[in-house]
């Protein structure tokens, strides 16, 4: 019944840990989850407020334009000069998206043809592998590990493959891993892009979520950048704006525009009024950020404090509302997720549901309140492991 891409598809690993949990909570057991990437803080008021208005207005219920509203693409244009120290064009090196999924989806459409080999970094978001899958193109996981502070090791890649490889998707601040890269990372990868002729694209999802007055660089900052990628942001994790579907890509126009002919046949845009609400969140002092970037740094100091106590060693990450803790002697990834919802009532996400090399892993969501968390370490605590 099904095409063979949906055929293709890798199973679906969380549906055994879904299942438990769902049980668990029927039964009316006390779950902590801390399995989702999904802000548990709510959008700041002054952006629910200008949705408000801008919902009323009737010129926001048509059809909205393909690549945003011009106000909307010099909003992020202005917001990437003034936070990233980008210069761009917001005409043509700019385009709204419904979130940035739904780019990463469209990216391998607009520039792989079958045969064509896609590299992205393992552990990592899913829709890299399936949206190559779907585009008829060959997934290339490049094994993130701890060695390599979880970044790539662009050399080694064997040549054949490099021949065929038609884009790079990286991300950092990361997902799973919540591992940070500096300039010099991203210097490389437009050298390596451009050797082999590869187009770059930058999962910036989480650009804003940093710690320790950290501030994440743009890969467009990178020098020759513009001329092999593009990067994606979002408001989703930014302004605690999931449901909301709003993102931004840049970068080159030559991409911006391949992406954007993929959409305009596929799409029809973001809700004009969502963009509005958009423009107010990035053109607003970006108090809400540094409130929000903030409360997320005291529930890693919490986790991470405990994770020490178990014996658990982790960094505290620099970014992203994550933690990436190695398990126990003698568990799976899928094993210790398994121990710590029945033994403990607490949701973690198996490392090796984000990809093989994700296997000996489990990524905890700081999406909970502190309290909720220090529960979930005295729980941890009294495990025996
Ligand atoms: C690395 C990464 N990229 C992209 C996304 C998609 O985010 P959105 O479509 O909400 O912008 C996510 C969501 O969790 C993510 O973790």
């Amino acid at each position: 019944m099904y095409s063979d891409r949906i055929n293709a598809l890798p199973p679906y690993l969380f549906a055994a840990i879904d299942e438990a949990r769902d049980e668990l909570i029927a039964r009316g057991v006390d779950v902590i989850d801390l399995g989702v990437g999904d802000p548990d803080l709510p959008t700041p008021q002054h952006i629910v407020e200008a949705l408000r208005k801008a919902v009323c207005d009737p010129r926001t219920h048509h059809y909205p334009s393909y690549a945003g509203m011009m106000e909307f693409r010099k909003a992020a244009a202005e917001w990437c000069k003034e936070y990233k120290g980008i210069e761009l064009d917001p005409a043509t090196e700019v385009l709204s998206l419904i979130g940035s999924k739904e780019a990463v989806a469209h990216v391998p459409i607009a520039f792989v043809n079958p045969g064509d080999v896609v590299l992205y970094t393992d552990p990592g978001y899913p829709v890299y592998k399936i949206g190559t899958i779907f585009a008829g193109g060959e997934p290339y996981p490049l094994p993130l590990k701890a060695e390599n502070n979880f970044l790539p090791d662009l050399d080694s890649i064997p040549l054949d493959v490099l021949r065929r490889a038609k884009i790079f998707f990286f991300n950092y601040p990361n997902n799973p891993t919540a591992a940070t890269a500096d300039l010099e990372f991203f210097e490389k990868a437009v050298e390596f892009c451009k050797k082999y002729d590869i187009i770059a694209v930058h999962d910036n999802a989480y650009s804003q979520m940093t710690y320790d007055g950290y501030i994440s660089p743009s890969f467009l900052a990178a020098k020759g950048a513009m001329d092999v990628g593009i990067e994606l942001y979002s408001h989703s994790k930014t302004y605690n704006m999931t449901g909301w579907r709003l993102g931004f890509a840049v970068g080159n126009r030559d991409l911006i525009q391949g992406l954007g002919k993929v959409k305009s046949n596929i799409d029809s845009g973001v809700f004009d009024a969502i963009q509005i609400a958009g423009i107010v969140a990035l053109r607003s002092p970006q108090t809400c950020v540094e409130e929000t970037s903030k409360i997320y740094e005291e529930r890693r100091n919490a986790l991470i404090e405990g994770l020490k106590a178990m014996g658990l060693e982790v960094k505290p990450p620099k970014a992203t509302f994550y933690i990436w803790a190695p398990v126990p002697k003698g568990f799976t990834s899928i094993g210790f997720a398994k121990l710590l919802l029945e033994e403990a009532g607490i949701v973690a996400t198996p490392g090796v549901g984000f990809g093989e090399a994700g296997e000996g892993y489990v990524r905890f969501a700081l999406t909970k309140p502190v309290d909720r968390i220090n529960e979930a370490v005295e729980r941890m605590k009294r495990l025996k492991i």
